[in-house]
């Protein structure tokens, strides 16, 4: 019995020594948070960064695939796939049970050539577009859970982007690559992603009026992605409607690349705690105005200032996400969970 005792005692001890010597903390988002919390990953820290890989393991339940999925990277030629990257993220994500979100099918950045610079007909982008959807979900049919089928159709001013699916295939490409998308994998959870839904009234209403059209023909979509690329001097009256307007479809509601830049203000110990504050108050938000049915999750676009897409030049440094380039949590962090 007092052996027993002694050996709780001593590996709750080793636990946390291991814990914080790693510079994680033992409260944690997946535990505390009334609905999944996710990041996206890259393939290269996940590989080498014991220390990403712990601290997503610790705090995360949902992941999504920050660049292998993108057209480029996962279909760089015709005919040609290269599924090294996405095949060893989504295998991560199966082997640790993290609900997997592939992003992105459609989209007008990170194309190769091969299709920025597509010069063929209609008949033969629709083949195209069809050939990769099906491919690219089939081959992870049942391991990644939903997928973003089409990113960032809309310009600010709420007209369609006129990328090449649009220009070669008409606006209907959208409604077309969601059918496709669940040809291929009939139980993928299929959402529309957009950016800057909390800065932009007429983009907003553009995507509303576009779910609405979608149910309406019972298009296979099932959910609004809100990206959250967002910044400290947004006002908060935006994120709130562009919340309430994407719970007003009723489909499934994704904060899904959540940051906060802080950026063009200086980095200090005010512009830390205003940010932790607008962390606390979108994630409260998002809470308080999603019915618990539709609260799909939210996911941050990666996991440590060190490693975000907004950080990649030394003289023009951000701290956008809820741990510090030493991987510790920031004030960020404990606003959300002492929300909670
Ligand atoms: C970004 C990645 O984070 C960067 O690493 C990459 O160089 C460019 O793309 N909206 C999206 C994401 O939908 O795919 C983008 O990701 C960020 C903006």
């Amino acid at each position: 019995m007092i052996r027993v005792y002694f050996a709780t005692i001593f590996c709750t001890v080793c636990c946390v020594l291991s814990l914080s010597a790693q510079g994680q903390t033992n409260v944690s988002l997946k535990k505390v948070l009334p609905f999944p919390i996710g990041a996206a990953v890259n393939a290269k820290y996940l590989k080498n960064n014991v220390a990403y890989r712990q601290l997503l393991l610790a705090q995360y339940n949902c992941i999504t695939t920050e660049n292998e999925m993108k057209f480029k990277a996962i279909h760089p030629s015709k005919g040609v796939y290269n599924w090294i990257n996405a095949d060893y993220i989504v295998d991560f994500g199966v082997k640790n049970n993290l609900r997997v979100h592939g992003h992105t099918l459609i989209w007008h950045g990170s194309l190769p050539l091969w299709i920025s610079k597509f010069q063929g007909d209609s008949v033969e982008l629709e083949a195209i577009m069809k050939d990769h959807i099906r491919t690219v979900v089939s081959r992870y049919k049942n391991r990644v859970a939903s997928w973003d089928v089409v990113n960032e159709a809309f310009n600010d001013n709420g007209s369609y982007k006129k990328t090449i699916w649009y220009k070669i295939l008409g606006p209907d490409y959208i409604a077309r690559a969601f059918k496709y998308a669940h040809e291929a994998d009939p139980n993928a959870i299929l959402f529309f992603n957009e950016n800057a839904n909390e800065a932009s009234p007429l983009k907003r209403n553009a995507v509303l009026k576009l779910m609405k059209k979608l149910m309406a023909r019972n298009i296979p979509i099932h959910g609004l992605g809100m990206q959250m690329h967002t910044r400290l001097a947004q006002p908060n009256s935006g994120i709130t409607t562009a919340i309430k307007t994407a719970a007003a479809t009723g489909l499934q509601v994704h904060l899904s690349e959540l940051d906060i830049r802080i950026r063009p203000y200086a980095y200090s110990d005010s512009t830390d705690k205003a940010q932790a504050l607008k962390y606390k108050f979108i994630v409260t938000q998002y809470n308080a105005l999603v019915p618990k049915k539709q609260q799909f999750g939210i996911t941050t676009w990666n996991i440590t200032d060190n490693d975000s897409w907004l950080n990649k030049s030394k003289s023009k440094p951000e701290w956008p996400l809820l741990f510090d380039k030493n991987y510790k949590p920031k004030k960020a962090f404990n606003a959300i969970i002492n929300s909670f």
